[in-house]
């Protein structure tokens, strides 16, 4: 019923606009042309002629007034029917679209870093470890070589002063603890504004044990804010 409604009202629609379109167009370039062909034969003329040139365009410009109601007519009629559809779907969509939703594993996080050790997380941060890098090669790196747990001030990655605040606020949903760790495990995840991805050692994952990864987390928790 709807549908062929809509399908009648938008034809006979576009049967208003087509000739409303090609009806006017065709008189005013028409108009336009005569009008000009008189201009100039009037100002090649007689320079005294000149007022009445100007009053003869002012008709132009009223026929194109008639022109924009048929295309109105059309777009009012056929919103109705799709809008309620969307509507509908859309909320559902934005809302599990706009945030993070935690994993299983990610609730494990949250748990075991609970009762992680800051102090042994500390230790673990300024050891050097061989790691593995983006390119594929691997390299000896110790956290600390690279992040600046003193200040906010970046060294080849970012400064971990204040971190645990700014950790809850880069994505939207996901906890601190998670955030971090996260980072650690996969930094391509997400790449802080500013550097580079494939600077950060890809491969912390094998490098350690699950405890320890949440011992590291607890201890970048515990830095002090800015
Ligand atoms: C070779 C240098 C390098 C080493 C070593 C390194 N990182 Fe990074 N890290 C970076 C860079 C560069 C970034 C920023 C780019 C990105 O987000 O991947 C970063 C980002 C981070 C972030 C996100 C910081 C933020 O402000 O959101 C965390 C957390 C992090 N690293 C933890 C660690 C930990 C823990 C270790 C040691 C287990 C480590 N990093 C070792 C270079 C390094």
């Amino acid at each position: 019923m709807n549908i062929k409604y809509f399908i009648v009202l938008i034809l006979v629609g576009i049967i208003i606009a087509a000739c409303g379109t090609v009806a006017e167009p065709v008189p005013n370039s028409a108009t336009l042309a005569a009008e000009s062909a008189h201009n100039t034969d009037e100002t090649s003329h007689s320079d005294g002629e000149e007022t009445n040139v100007v009053q003869a365009p002012t008709n132009t410009p009223q026929p194109p007034t008639a022109t924009p109601e048929p295309p109105t007519a059309t777009p009012t009629l056929v919103p109705p029917s799709p809008t309620p559809e969307p509507t509908e779907e859309m909320p559902a969509e934005g809302e599990t679209a706009g945030e993070y939703q935690l994993t299983a594993d990610d609730e494990l996080i949250l748990f075991f870093v609970e009762g992680g050790s800051p102090t042994r997380g500390e230790t673990l941060f300024n050891t050097t470890y061989t790691v593995a890098m983006a390119g594929g090669n691997s390299g000896d790196w110790a956290c600390s070589v690279c992040h600046n747990v003193q200040s906010a001030e970046a060294g080849v990655g970012p400064g971990m002063l204040g971190l645990p605040d700014r950790a809850a606020e880069r994505i939207p949903g996901m906890p601190a603890p998670v955030y971090l760790y996260h980072s650690i495990v996969n930094p391509h995840e997400y790449v802080v504004e500013g550097f580079s991805d494939g600077v950060m050692p890809v491969g912390y994952a094998d490098v350690f044990s699950e405890t320890e990864l949440y011992d590291i987390v607890s201890y970048l928790l515990s830095l002090p804010s800015e």
